[in-house]
Order: structure tokens, then sequence, then C-alpha cells
């Protein structure tokens, strides 16, 4: 039996629950191919899956290799049409049913698309999940459109930071909340406002929008209604917003779960080629150090993604 290595879990727990092991090797079915991985980004859905505090996880759908995105070449083909050719350097959000913390993955072609010219392999592995979280909550959920004003909170983390830039080259106006450390990185993203959301208050500070876009919850969100223009919309990556509270604002609300989607990936990817958009790394580790990585996503500020380096000589 041909194996290969992966990071997964066997039972919910903290960092030390992430087990590097060997398996068996996967391979693709029709419609799909399979992807040697050189990169795989870390995302904090991961580590909400590792805890056990993700509800579409459970302890009977154990083990799971972790990890949502990969960037690769493809080594195999399972056969149908739209398929990239072997060789072809690729980069992908993964469904629920397969992980990318290891040396290969599963990917469907409807997940996948080309690496964008001029982006390594841990800079297109940084893109998937986060750039397409970031695209359908502000544009398919939130209809954000040119000369429009939105409100980004958490605009220097894996989302905001994709948010920042998409909103700015939508042609929208665009304010953001960062800490204080990251001020002047909101502004080299493109952002029109940054407000240091440990030091002022942004309800006092930004002037009405059409959308909020909120990657942080809790009270952040309860204090963005007043911030929204009557008839807006507060788009939520953290659960649906709460409805009576959309009504006495003359507001809408929208939850939602980012899907993968190759053709807004191809999107996004050309934004990138143009140059008006770029992938920052906040970190790059290796595949053995997956439970570092997980450390460094929970305990400490990460600007932009952090990248795992997947590389068949750890
Ligand atoms: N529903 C979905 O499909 C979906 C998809 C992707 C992500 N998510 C969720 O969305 C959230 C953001 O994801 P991410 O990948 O962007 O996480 P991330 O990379 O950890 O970034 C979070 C950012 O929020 C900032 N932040 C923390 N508290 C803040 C506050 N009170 N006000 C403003 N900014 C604040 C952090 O800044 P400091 O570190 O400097 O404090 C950090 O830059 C996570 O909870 C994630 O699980 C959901």
């Amino acid at each position: 039996m041909t194996t290969m290595r992966c990071v997964r879990i066997h039972g919910f727990g903290g960092p030390e629950a992430l087990s590097l092991e060997e398996v068996a090797m996967p391979h693709p079915a029709g419609g799909e191919v399979l992807v040697r991985v050189h990169a795989a980004s870390v995302n904090p859905v991961d580590a909400k899956i590792r805890s056990g505090r993700y509800p579409r996880v459970q302890a009977d759908q154990l083990p799971l290799t972790l990890g949502r995105d990969v960037a690769g070449e493809v080594v195999e083909s399972g056969g149908g049409t739209g398929l990239p050719m072997v060789g072809t350097a690729v980069h992908a959000m993964l469904g629920w049913d397969r992980g990318g913390y290891a040396d290969y993955a599963v990917v469907k072609a409807a997940e996948l698309a080309p690496q964008p010219d001029g982006l390594d392999a841990v800079e297109a592995a940084a893109v998937p999940l986060a750039g397409l979280t970031a695209w359908q909550g502000l544009f398919d959920h939130g209809g954000l459109q040119a000369g429009q004003r939105v409100l980004i909170h958490g605009g220097a983390g894996g989302v905001g930071h994709f948010a920042v830039q998409f909103a700015k080259a939508r042609g929208a106006f665009v304010a953001t909340t960062v800490s204080g450390d990251d001020l002047a990185f909101a502004h080299e993203l493109g952002a029109d406002q940054a407000v240091d959301y440990e030091a002022d208050r942004f309800e006092e500070m930004v002037q009405p929008v059409d959308v909020v876009f909120d990657l942080v919850g809790g009270e952040t969100q309860a204090r963005s209604w007043g911030v929204l223009k009557p008839g807006g919309i507060l788009v939520s990556t953290l659960g649906p917003p709460d409805e009576e509270h959309a009504k006495a604002h003359g507001a809408r609300g929208a939850g939602y779960m980012a899907q993968p989607n190759g053709s807004q990936l191809a999107e996004i990817d050309r934004l990138i080629a143009d140059g008006k958009v770029r992938p920052v790394i906040g970190a790059v580790l290796r595949l053995p150090e997956a439970a570092v990585a997980h450390e460094r996503l929970e305990r400490h500020r990460v600007r932009g993604k952090l990248v795992l380096e997947v590389a068949a000589t750890d």
C-alpha cells in the first residue's frame, strides 16, 4: 500500500490532539484530481474543529484530516471534462470530506483554479478559504457596490485583509477596525479609514455605512447596528445576526458559511494577477509543526495568513 503523511485528530482537544500519521494515499474519482500538496493554509475553523467547537463536525466523524486550503501540483486525474492537466499548479478550498494538512489531497473540478502567475505555493494556499469568505460575504450576501460605504471588522486578519482589498477594488469607501499595531497595514491594504478597536469606539468615528462585514461577532456585532444606514445590511461569518436588532434599526442581517467555488476563486486570481490584491503571509511553518501553528493562531496576533509548507523531505 502506498502511504502519505497527514495531520489528523482522533479526538477533540488542544493543539496536542493533532497527530502526524502515515495513511493510505487517496485516489481521485471521475471529476476529481489528485494534488501533490506544496502548501496548506491554517484557518480559525481548523482550530474550532480540533477543539470540538464546530457543530458540523461531531465525534463520530473522527478521525479527520484538518485543513481546508491547498496549493500544489496535479499528479493524477480521475478523468472527466474541465479537469486541469497533470503538472498544472492549482489551488482550492476543499469540501468538508477531505483535509489539506497532507502530502496529497483529492480536489474536485468545481473547487479549484489554476494558481495565479506571480504567486508561490505558500501565497497561493493563503487565498482560497479566506478569499472566498471575503468575496461571498461582501458581494453575494452584502451586495456591496461601487460608491457604497462598508465597515469591515477585523481588517488585518486572514479574511479581513482580503475583504479590505476586494471592497477597495470594487470602488467602495472602506472603513475597518484593527488593533493599533495594524493601523498602517490597513491603510497599505487600501482602507480609507482605520480605527484602533482597543483605543477608540468605531461607532463614534465611522459615518453611516451600507454594509457592515463582521468577522469578530459578540459585542462588536451588537454595537454595529447603529453604524448602518436605514436599509443597510450586517453580514457576519459568526452566525446569523439578531433579527430583532435588525428590525429595530430598519436594517437586515445575514449569516453564512463560505463555500468552495472555483469560478469565484478564478475571479479573485484575476485581481491578484492585475496587482489589485495580494495575499499577506503572517507566518510560514512546516507540516509537522501544525500544532505550533494552531497555538499561534489561537494565542498570538497573526497579520494576514498562517501557512504550512508541505515538503516531502520533512
Ligand atoms: N462562516 C464562515 O464561512 C467563515 C469563514 C472564514 C472565517 N470565519 C470566522 O471568521 C472569523 C475571522 O476569520 P479570520 O480567518 O479572518 O481570523 P483571523 O485571521 O484570526 O483574524 C481575526 C482578526 O480580527 C481581529 N480582531 C479581534 N478582535 C477584534 C475586535 N474586537 N475588533 C476588530 N478586530 C478584531 C484580530 O486582530 P488582533 O489579532 O490584532 O486582535 C485579527 O486580525 C473567525 O472567527 C473565523 O472562524 C467564518
